[in-house]
C-alpha cells in the first residue's frame, strides 16, 4: 500500500525528533517490503514566519489537503508569540480539517517506572479523548479600556450539540472497540454553569444508548487528583479543548513525563488527513542539544499506523520501544539516561529488525 504525508518539523527540537521519527519510517517501508511512504517536508516554522509575515502560505491548507496523513514535530520560539504560532498553524489545520479527536493515550510503557511507584503498569493504561475544535478555545471575546484601571478581557466558550454530541459519541464507540467498560466525562458544571451543564446532559443522554459502559461525570479538579491518587479507576476520559489540554499534560507526567507523550488529531469521517505529533512543545531549554527524547513522536507515527489500518505496524512500533526501555541501556537524559536523541532512535530501529 503507498500512504503520503505531509511532514511539518517546526521549531526547537521539532526537527530533531522528526528526523528520528522519518528515520524510523524508512525501517517501516524496508521491513515491510508492502508498504511505501511518500512524504513531502514543510519549513512552515517560527523562522518562515519571521521571513513572511506568515506562519504558513496563504494556500498551505490546499496544499496539506491531498494527503493521507500529517505529522508535526513542534512550533513555537521565544521570539515569536506563542498565540501566534499556536493560532496561525496549528489551530488552523485542526479546524479546517475538522480533527475534532485529540486521542492522548495515557499508558506506562514497560521498562519505565512512573513517578507514581507504588501503581503498577496494568494501573497506568486509559486514554484521554480531547474535544479539539471549540469549547475554551474559541476565539471570541476581546479586550477593552486598555491602559486604564478599568481594563478587562473577555473570552467565551462554544459549546454546540453538535461538537458535544460527537466527541462524547466517539468515545463510548472507542470504549465499545477496544473492549472497556468506563467513560469518565470532565465537568465543571458546579462552578461554569451555563456550558458544563450543558456537556452533562448531551453526556447524559448518550450515555443512555451505551448502556453497557459505566458512565461517571466527574468534576475537573477532583478528576485531576484521581489521575495522581487512582488512575486505575480510568479506562476512557473525555473533556473539553481545555480540561483534556491539561489532563494528558498530567498524565503524560505520570507515565514518564512528555518526551514521551504521543498525540493523534483525528478525522474520524476521514474526510480530511489526520495529524499526528507528540504533545510536547519545541522545548527552548534543550532545542540545539541532540538529548530530546524522540518516543514521543515515533509513538505518534506507531498511533498513524493504526490509523491508517495498519495496526500489526503500529503495535510492532510501541514493541520496539519497550523493548529498548526494558534493556534500560539507551535513555535520553529526561528519562534518566545519557544517550542523545539519534542514539535513542538508532535503538529503536535496531529493535525493530530484531522482531
Ligand atoms: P515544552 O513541551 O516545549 O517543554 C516543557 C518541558 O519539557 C521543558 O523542560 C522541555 O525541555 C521538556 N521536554 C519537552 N519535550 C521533550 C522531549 N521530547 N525530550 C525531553 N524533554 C522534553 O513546553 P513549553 O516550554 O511550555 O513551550 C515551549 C514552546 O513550545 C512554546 O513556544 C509553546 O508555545 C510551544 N508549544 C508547542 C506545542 C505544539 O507544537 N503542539 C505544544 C506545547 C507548547
Ligand atoms: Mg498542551
Amino acid at each position: 500500500k503507498h500512504f503520503s504525508a505531509a511532514v511539518i518539523p517546526g521549531d526547537g527540537i521539532g526537527p530533531e525528533v522528526m528526523d528520528e521519527g522519518l528515520s524510523l519510517l524508512e525501517t517501516i517501508c524496508e521491513i515491510h517490503g508492502g508498504i511505501s511512504f511518500q512524504t513531502e517536508i514543510l519549513p512552515w516554522n517560527c523562522r518562515y514566519y519571521q521571513e513572511h509575515g506568515r506562519m504558513m502560505p496563504v494556500d498551505g491548507l490546499e496544499k496539506l489537503q491531498p494527503f493521507d496523513v500529517i505529522l508535526l514535530g513542534a512550533i513555537g520560539a521565544p521570539d515569536v508569540p506563542d498565540h501566534i504560532s499556536v493560532w496561525e498553524l496549528i489551530l488552523p489545520i485542526r479546524r479546517s480539517f475538522h480533527q475534532y479527536v485529540n486521542l492522548r493515550p495515557i499508558k506506562l510503557l514497560r521498562g519505565l517506572e512512573s513517578p507514581l511507584r507504588y501503581k503498577g503498569h496494568a494501573d497506568l493504561d486509559f486514554v484521554v479523548v480531547r474535544e479539539n475544535t471549540e469549547g475554551e478555545y474559541s476565539n471570541m471575546g476581546g479586550r477593552l479600556h486598555a491602559g486604564t484601571p478599568y481594563e478587562l478581557a473577555v473570552q467565551n466558550n462554544v459549546f454546540t450539540r453538535f461538537g458535544i454530541e460527537r466527541i462524547v459519541r466517539f468515545s463510548y464507540e472507542l470504549a465499545m472497540a477496544t473492549g472497556k467498560r468506563r467513560l469518565t466525562a470532565a465537568t465543571k458544571s458546579n462552578g461554569i454553569n451555563h456550558s458544563m451543564p450543558f456537556w452533562d446532559e448531551i453526556v447524559n443522554e448518550i450515555s443512555q444508548e451505551y448502556l453497557e459502559i459505566q458512565t461517571q461525570l466527574t468534576h475537573i479538579d477532583a478528576l485531576a487528583a484521581f489521575f495522581i491518587s487512582r488512575p486505575e479507576n480510568f479506562d476512557v476520559v473525555v473533556a473539553s479543548n481545555l480540561f483534556g489540554d491539561i489532563l494528558t499534560d498530567l498524565g503524560a507526567a505520570a507515565v514518564g513525563g512528555l518526551g514521551l507523550a504521543p498525540s493523534g488529531n483525528i478525522n474520524p469521517d476521514k474526510t480530511y488527513p489526520s495529524m499526528f505529533e507528540p504533545i510536547h512543545g519545541s522545548a527552548p531549554d534543550i532545542a540545539g542539544k541532540g538529548i530530546a527524547n524522540p518516543i514521543a513522536t515515533i509513538w505518534s507515527i506507531s498511533m498513524m499506523l493504526d490509523h491508517l489500518g495498519e495496526r500489526e505496524l503500529g503495535k510492532l512500533i510501541l514493541e520496539s520501544i519497550e523493548g529498548v526501555l526494558v534493556e534500560g541501556k539507551i535513555r535520553t537524559p529526561d528519562i534518566g539516561g545519557r544517550a542523545t536523541t539519534r542514539e535513542m532512535g538508532e535503538a529503536i530501529r535496531e529493535q525493530m529488525y530484531r522482531r
